[in-house]
């Protein structure tokens, strides 16, 4: 043991680390218990359901989606794919769907059901026309596989066509993958036709054909085809992504949403919001809606059914969100909520409701799932409390007297149900509950930068534990995350799991938010899990949310560590930026505050491509550079000059024109650490100095105020070691001296009696190395599972997928025992 301790300790010195930090862990001081922190918030995001996890195949089965908002719509601009290429489509286009030798057309005379508001009119003009259907896409084909295809089809009594339903190459109709054959026969009567397809080779990208080998007319709805679904359920969800999802393990899954549950208006006289009762039975019973939060037509087969069965599926508890009469752009009087009160009471009520006795319960029985699913927490509204609009646009104020008709009708009826509450979701970075109501949980919202979730690993420690208890149903790093997320958002988010652990006792939940993404229609970014029609990956974040909810233990217990600040760093150059403005600075002069000197100011400048944003168009005349081009955003424009420690920067800058105002960088190290003075930012509303420590921007200090046009004015900054002072025409705006960061995240818990869980976090571009001494505990074997790469900046790709991920090795421990916490890693130690 002692040889071993040795040679981990040679290891050590051979990283670069700074003083040797030390971790007392002691098992007999026990902390909060652990229960269901960790499950997901599912939302209809970013085609997260419709060409996603809902494993349907054909887009616009029922020829429902409004063309004016199909994703080739001339509306949208069409869309741009990844390569950068924009796509549009002809204005009357289906969407999804094309005709081979054929003539199509909406037809609303001839209607399936009442759900239904058009079906498809084909006109074959030669023996095997048809149509074609693009799916989401592309259609994933894969040879052995069965997929079942199912539509609706009405024709003539006497067209009696034979219907050959094939899976063919996209590029090339002569390859096909897998058909089948049927006889149309409908006798003049919508008539339900169905094919197995078994595939004989594999495609990523088919198209799925129905050609018909007589000229002819039909009409035809809910055109459907399924793959294998996860559990093999009927009408199910595509296996690789609910997996993904398994994998984590969830305690609870939230869902439909989000702002999907609020809906939206789109002049088209609608809430366009999920009503969950229009989501259940038969998928041809199902109008489908138009999404108008994030922009395309959904068919609701993916249904409130469906979440509860996945819910089940997936081992979590379901939580269902209900809409509270508000939405984005409507509202509903008070006098005219009762219908709204009475929809999530008989949600409930088909989620548990007896499948003997009670209406919804029988519905749900008939629907395939006789037992109760245990709907036992249920959201009223989400985002509606938020306060922070001037002109209360949201109706922020409308949502308590709601609540509380909510509260009371389904704490009447449900007693056990447990209610959460909305608290301010955005302009606050402590919402609170603006009420005396009571309220089981209530529901907080972070979309913020890495350094902003790392800063808040303490947030928990001082919550009131008599108040209701925390949801934190969605978080997500969502600036400085790179271009789909990066580790160092990964870490962030790991960090303020860590506080949100070791405060179990106050935050009873939490969910990473949002979940999916399909590569080719991005509304939301970054989100933790891509995909497109064949593959899927995770995310940093994605790796970061299953190792926290795999390794989480049962009750936490107290360590120490002590050596845990890293000394704050600040650099030896300056430059000046600018934010969607044209500025111009000049009388530049840096003075050495040890010596007195002023610091020469060469000519030598030179821009720094590839910081945030474009270059924009910099030009440097007479001792003055100025900022050109009004589009840039964040490019700095650097002095190659080194100073010392102690330092004085003098200049003056005019705003010409544009949103802003004028920013001077400082305290230059490298592109991913320096300090700047933003002056006139946030629309000219605000000067603040703002930090980007490891490429991630936290704001240090800000005052509110503007810059004029076309005025000089005469910035002072004074730079000792680590102490600054900014002035702006003689009068002092800022003195901080900037923090020491810390170096390593904590939490460690007991699972159980035989089993401890230690978590680490290292954010920073150092190695720890760290003694770690358990008290109150003897453990005899270890594991390290460890998610970590080269570079924060690291992300994984479609082509990359496992380019970040974790590593599982055993570790030979005693008490102490050396550990080594890599760069840019979290850390997981499990001993027995
Ligand atoms: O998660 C994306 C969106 O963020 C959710 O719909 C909403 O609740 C929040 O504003």
């Amino acid at each position: 043991m002692r040889k071993l301790f040795i040679s981990l300790f040679m290891l050590a010195l051979t990283l670069d680390v700074c003083a040797q930090q030390t971790l007392i862990i002691d098992a007999s001081r026990k902390g909060a218990p652990i229960g269901d922190l960790y499950g997901i918030f599912f939302e209809e995001i970013n085609h997260a359901g419709d060409g996603g996890i809902y494993a349907e195949l054909v887009r616009n089965r029922s020829f429902e989606d409004d063309v004016a908002w199909g994703p080739n719509s001339p509306r949208h601009g069409g869309r741009v794919r990844p390569d950068g290429r924009r796509v549009t489509g002809p204005r009357n286009a289906i969407t999804g769907w094309h005709t081979v030798d054929a003539e199509m057309m909406l037809d609303s005379a001839n209607l399936l059901n009442n759900a239904q508001t058009r079906s498809l009119k084909l006109i074959i003009s030669k023996a095997d026309g048809g149509i074609r259907n693009e799916g989401f896409w592309g259609i994933n084909v894969t040879a052995g596989k069965k997929y079942h295809f199912s539509a609706w089809v009405k024709t003539d009594k006497k067209y009696t066509p034979k219907m050959t339903v094939s899976l063919r190459n996209s590029d090339n109709a002569d390859v096909i993958l897998g058909s089948a054959q049927t006889q149309v026969k409908t006798k003049g009567k919508w008539t339900k036709v169905e094919a197995d397809i078994t595939a004989a080779k594999s495609d990523t990208q088919a198209n799925l054909y129905l050609t018909f080998d007589q000229p002819g007319t039909v009409l035809m709805d809910v055109v459907s085809l399924f793959p294998p679904t996860f559990k093999d359920r009927p009408n199910g969800c595509r296996p690789d992504l609910a997996q993904l999802l398994a994998d984590l393990h969830p305690r609870f899954m939230r869902f439909p949403g989000g702002c999907y549950v609020e809906g939206q208006t789109a002049g088209n006289g609608k809430q366009n919001r999920f009503v969950w009762s229009n989501t259940v039975g038969p998928i041809e019973q199902r109008p489908g809606h138009l999404n108008v939060n994030w922009r395309y037509n959904v068919s609701d087969g993916l249904g409130y059914h469906e979440m509860l069965q996945l819910s089940e599926d997936l081992g979590a508890e379901p939580l269902f969100v209900v809409n509270v009469g508000l939405g984005h752009g409507w509202m509903v009087p008070l006098d005219s909520l009762q219908p709204y009160i009475q929809e999530a009471l008989d949600a409930i009520e088909y989620a548990n409701g007896d499948a003997k006795k009670t209406k919804w319960g029988k519905e749900r029985a008939r629907n395939g799932h006789p037992a109760p699913f245990g709907l036992r927490l249920l959201e009223v509204g989400n985002e509606n409390a938020n306060f922070h609009f001037d002109d209360n646009s949201d109706q922020s104020h409308k949502y308590f007297e709601r609540y509380k008709m909510f509260y009371d009708a389904i704490k009447k009826k449900y007693p056990d149900v447990q209610i959460i509450g909305n608290v301010e979701s955005w302009g606050t970075d402590e919402p609170s509950w603006r009420s005396q109501l009571p309220v089981d949980l209530l529901d907080e919202h972070y979309y913020r930068s890495p350094s902003w979730f790392a800063a808040r690993y303490h947030k928990y420690d001082s919550y009131d534990r008599k108040g209701p208890k925390i949801y934190v149903g969605e978080y997500a790093v969502t600036s400085d995350f790179g271009t789909n997320g990066h580790l160092t958002a990964g870490l962030g988010e790991a960090i303020y799991m860590l506080g949100m652990e070791r405060n179990a006792d106050i935050v009873a939940h939490a969910s990473y938010a949002p979940i999916f993404v399909h590569e080719e229609d991005q509304a939301w970014r970054p989100d933790m899990i891509r995909f497109n029609a064949a593959k899927s990956f995770g995310t940093p974040s994605y790796w970061v949310q299953n190792l926290m909810a795999n390794n989480v233990g049962t009750q936490n217990i107290a360590f120490d560590i002590n050596n845990n600040l890293l000394p704050a760093r600040i650099g030896h150059q300056m430059g000046v930026s600018s934010w969607g403005t044209l500025v111009s600075y000049s009388d530049f002069r840096v003075t050495d505050l040890d010596s007195g000197k002023p610091v020469v100011l060469s000519s030598d400048w030179k821009a720094q491509p590839g910081q945030r944003g474009s270059l924009g168009d910099w030009t440097l005349s007479g001792g003055t550079v100025t900022q050109n081009d009004q589009r840039s955003e964040g490019s700095v424009f650097l002095n190659s000059t080194h100073f010392g420690n102690n330092y004085a920067i003098d200049l003056t800058f005019t705003r010409k024109e544009g949103a802003e105002g004028a920013i001077i960088v400082f305290g230059y190290e490298d592109a991913d650490n320096y300090l700047w003075w933003n002056l006139g930012g946030w629309g000219n509303g605000q000067h603040a100095i703002e930090h980007i420590s490891s490429g991630s921007k936290s704001t240090i200090k800000a005052v509110r105020g503007s810059l004029e046009t076309g005025r000089p004015y005469k910035a002072h900054i004074e730079v000792r070691g680590t102490h600054v002072t900014c002035s702006l025409d003689g009068a002092q705006m800022f003195d901080f001296t900037l923090p020491e960061p810390q170096h390593i995240y904590t939490a460690a818990a007991m699972n159980g009696n035989d089993e401890m869980i230690i978590k680490l976090v290292n954010p920073t571009a150092e190695a720890a190395a760290l003694n770690i001494d358990i008290r109150g505990f003897k453990p005899t074997t270890a594991r390290l599972i460890r998610l970590t790469s080269g570079n924060g900046k690291d992300e994984n790709t479609m082509e990359r997928p496992m380019n970040v991920s974790p590593t599982e090795t055993s570790l030979r421990v005693g008490t102490p025992f050396l550990f080594a916490a890599q760069p840019y890693s979290l850390n997981i130690i499990r001993l027995k």
